[in-house]
């Protein structure tokens, strides 16, 4: 008589774990940049980690993580790293998570960085993701969910070279004289009305600030200061997400289906990338491997950066 009760517990256990299968997610990390990044994962506090929480990927290399039901956490790029992962000696110029190795183990990124952040299966079993600037910038970064519905599914990121635009008191520049990352004003400056604490800790009283505007006007959908939340934070349900390091613009914008500054069939009004600050787009292209920027193209771009040089000069 046992083996009958047996059987539908049998048969509801694999069903949870098939399903358990089912409802989790793939992450897809993409290096289009023309450097090596290593990516850093870090779970959220109560949350296991993933089955890798650091590794190289090198120039057009892309890798595939399983990612169980419910889970959250952040990604971040490493750049410029060096030394032997094995005696402890791994270090990067930006994003390093100070485990001294290849895999982060615990450890979160090393201010500033371009963190893509998720919470799966969250409040009406929605996915909710966001690019954040809050941490400040070190290279671009696009979030791009496939086969998801509901929510605000969408493209989201940032994905112009914020390391050149960056203001020059939020300016990280390595020891070689690259500009490598843009601080956050909280992190520059420490004062409450930029870090949103203490009497500015609310949406009410913390406000965007010069600073944080020209995160949010070069990168529209990504997070530019604490309470930001409104327009950077996307919602889906049931996708898997490819995260690309330094998206060419023209697939990023193939993908939201719009022009860059248009709206389309974008259920989201605002822009992945800011029409009017074309010139980040042409200096991005021209740093590309496309050789196709015309003559003419290329002017207009010198131009148009000259002339947002002098209004940045003239902002700060
Ligand atoms: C685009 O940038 C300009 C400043 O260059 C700003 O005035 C405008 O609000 C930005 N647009 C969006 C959608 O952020
Ligand atoms: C996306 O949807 C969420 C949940 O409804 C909302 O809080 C958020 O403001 C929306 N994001 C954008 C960019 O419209
Ligand atoms: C975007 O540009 C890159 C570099 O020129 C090219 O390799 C790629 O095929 C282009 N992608 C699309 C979707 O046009």
């Amino acid at each position: 008589m046992a083996q009958l009760y047996l059987f539908p517990l049998l048969f509801t256990l694999i069903n949870q774990f098939t399903s358990g299968i089912y409802a989790s997610a793939t992450f897809t990390l993409v290096n289009k940049c023309q450097y090596t990044v290593w990516p850093g994962i870090l779970s959220n506090a109560g949350i296991a980690p993933l089955s890798t929480t650091g590794f190289a990927l090198q120039v057009g290399e892309s890798r595939t993580i399983q990612v169980p039901s419910s889970w959250g956490g952040r990604f971040w790029g490493r750049t410029r790293c060096t030394g032997d992962s094995s005696s402890g000696k791994f270090s990067c110029v930006t994003g390093d998570c100070g485990s001294g190795k290849l895999e982060c183990a615990g450890g979160n990124a090393a201010l500033p960085a371009t963190l893509a952040e998720f919470t799966l299966d969250g409040a009406g079993g929605l996915d909710f993701y966001d690019v954040s600037l809050v941490d400040g910038y070190n290279l671009p970064m696009l979030v791009v969910p496939q086969g998801g519905s509901g929510g605000n599914c969408t493209t989201t990121g940032c994905v112009v070279d914020l390391n050149g635009a960056c203001p020059s008191d939020l300016k990280v520049t390595s020891s070689d004289g690259e500009k490598v990352a843009c601080k956050s004003a909280c992190a520059a400056f420490g004062q409450a009305q930029y870090c949103c604490s203490g009497a500015y800790n609310t949406p009410d009283t913390c406000k965007p600030s010069s600073y944080s505007q020209v995160f949010k006007n070069a990168c529209p959908r990504a997070y530019s200061y604490a309470y930001d939340d409104k327009t950077s934070t996307f919602t889906c349900a049931g996708a898997d997400y490819i995260i690309t390091f330094c998206p060419p613009p023209n697939t990023s914008q193939k993908s939201t289906q719009t022009p860059a500054g248009g709206d389309g069939d974008d259920d989201n009004n605002t822009p992945l990338i800011n029409g009017t600050m074309i010139y980040q787009g042409a200096e991005w292209e021209e740093s590309g491997a496309a050789a196709s920027a015309s003559r003419s193209q290329a002017i207009a771009a010198a131009v148009a950066i000259a002339a947002a040089m002098w209004r940045l000069c003239h902002h700060f």
